[in-house]
């Protein structure tokens, strides 16, 4: 599924199950990311119509997950708490090197989303089959097919702006790369720990 080389250990599940307040405050903020990833695009790549277009209705979508998540972290009677650093996504965005012409730089931003998308994709995809919660696994069983779509539209750009097979190639070696991330990963209560 999604391409991706390594599946999470589904036992991150049971790190998750025993903190949610935690794990929904992570979750708020890769929306909130999501929503910011989608706007910087804009501002980055104003020439880009196609793109642009499709930016603003995700700028759109992701802020309407940021609040799903934050509706849900009131429900619990929790208040959002500060935000923590992604070490899977700083770790991530190493990969490409820096510079390059604009387009290079685009299909790069472009890949790199699509991973994450396809990484959190997997991660609620597992949440929604094993939370012992099922409404919260509801939740998230709607939140990864909304997931799934982003990635595979991030995908497409790049394929569409870049030269099809240096695409092809750099996302199989992104993809190469981000299992390596994974091995030391799925140990704690975040959506990409
Ligand atoms: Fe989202
Ligand atoms: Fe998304």
């Amino acid at each position: 599924m999604l391409g991706l080389k390594l599946p999470t250990d589904p036992r991150w599940v049971n790190i998750v199950e025993k903190n949610i307040e935690d794990i929904l405050t992570d979750h708020a903020y890769c929306e909130q990311k999501a929503t910011s990833t989608a706007i910087s695009l804009i501002v980055s790549f104003p020439e880009y119509t196609e793109l642009v277009q499709e930016m603003v209705a995700l700028v759109k979508e992701e802020i309407s997950h940021f609040k799903m998540v934050h509706d849900k972290i009131l429900e619990n009677g929790w208040t959002l708490g500060r935000d923590r650093k992604d070490e899977y996504v700083l770790q991530l965005i190493t990969f490409f090197p820096k510079g390059g012409s604009r387009t290079t730089q685009l299909v790069h931003r472009l890949l790199y989303a699509a991973l994450i998308e396809a990484r959190s994709c997997e991660r609620f995809r597992l949440l929604s089959e094993e939370l012992e919660d099922k409404e919260l696994a509801e939740f998230y069983r709607r939140l990864m097919v909304s997931e799934a779509n982003h990635y595979t539209m991030f995908l497409g750009f790049a394929r569409q702006y870049g030269d099809r097979k240096e695409v092809d190639k750099k996302w199989n070696d992104l993809l190469e790369f981000e299992a390596e991330i994974m091995k030391n990963l799925s140990k704690s209560e975040t959506i990409h720990g």
